[in-house]
């Protein structure tokens, strides 16, 4: 029977949005709960999760660990597309199909919300009275945290903008989107992995496969910023020539582009035969829909 990635992905979808929308506080003070869950909830593809949670599965993780780990990444992206949108970085006025947060709440609530999404996701990872083991909510937090600091999203983010209008090659490019976007996508199947203790093959198979799933991701997003329209987005198209910043489809050209991330899709499925997992179609199909997916 062929695997379908709308199936698998439809109930884990819930429990994902349902936990969120448990966790993501409506009551935080003076409005900042309401910019928070606008931030977090109704939209966005939720990727990140999804990896965590087909990661987790693949390895038989303990299953409360994988969603807290699942809805943890997502808060950190979710703020970091906060962050990434205010007039001080790419000053974006869309995203997933709305306002941004800045536009609907004013810079200082973005800020503050981003802030408070950033503290909820470690808070979620290290619960009072869990059955998940004191060492796993350790490894998790520690991947989560280094995936999020300068060693990775916002390490990239800090290149983004000194990159603003200069010419990069190809390797500089490489570690700039590596570090903003790779590592948090990296960290999803690696937290996902850390629910159970597969050992080192097979966390360092599965290492290799987000890595070159997080890179094509990146590559996608320069690509789709070219060819997409903002409606399709949910973003504003054609921003990343707008501001001037060094992209793959500005350093290599766009026909180069498609065929890197074909070949880091070919890397990313050569890694997971390589982990000798049994069950690997769900993280088959969503490196697929990383390259192939139209927004
Ligand atoms: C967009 O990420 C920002 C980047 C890291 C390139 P997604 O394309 O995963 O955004 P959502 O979560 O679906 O909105
Ligand atoms: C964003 O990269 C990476 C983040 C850490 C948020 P982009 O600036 O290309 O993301 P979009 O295109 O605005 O979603
Ligand atoms: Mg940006
Ligand atoms: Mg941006
Ligand atoms: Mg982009």
């Amino acid at each position: 029977m062929t695997f379908s990635l709308s199936s698998w992905s439809a109930g884990r979808l819930e429990r994902v949005e349902q936990a969120l929308s448990q966790w993501v506080p409506a009551d935080a003070p003076a409005g900042l709960g309401e910019a928070m869950r606008y931030a977090v909830l109704d939209g966005g593809k939720r990727l990140r999760p999804l990896l965590a949670l087909a990661a987790a599965e693949s390895v038989g993780g303990h299953e409360e660990a994988a969603l807290r780990a699942a809805c943890a990444v997502e808060l950190i992206h979710a703020y970091s597309l906060v962050h990434d949108d205010m007039p001080c970085m790419d000053d974006d006025v869309l995203r997933r199909g709305k306002p941004t947060v800045h536009v609907k709440f004013g810079e200082a609530q973005a800020l503050l919300a981003g802030d408070a999404l950033q503290a909820l996701a470690f808070e979620l990872l290290a619960p009072a009275g869990s059955s998940i083991p004191p060492a796993v909510q350790a490894t998790l937090t520690r991947l989560l945290a280094r995936a999020a600091g300068h060693a990775g999203m916002a390490g990239g983010q800090a290149i983004d903008l000194a990159s603003v209008g200069r010419k990069l090659d190809e390797q500089s490019l490489r570690r700039m989107h590596r570090l903003k976007t790779g590592a948090l996508l990296q960290a999803s199947v690696m937290m996902g992995a850390a629910c159970a203790a597969p050992g080192e093959a097979v966390e360092s198979a599965l290492a290799d496969y987000a890595w070159a799933v997080g890179l094509a991701f990146q590559v996608v997003d320069d690509i789709l910023d070219v060819t997409a329209d903002s409606a399709t987005l949910g973003k504003t198209a054609g921003k990343d020539a707008a501001n001037d910043k060094p992209t793959y489809v500005s350093v290599l050209g766009l026909e180069r582009s498609r065929e890197h991330a074909r070949e880091l899709l070919q890397q990313a499925l050569d890694a997971l035969s390589r982990s000798a997992l049994a069950d690997v179609q769900a993280l088959a199909a969503l490196a697929r829909m990383v390259v192939n997916r139209d927004n």
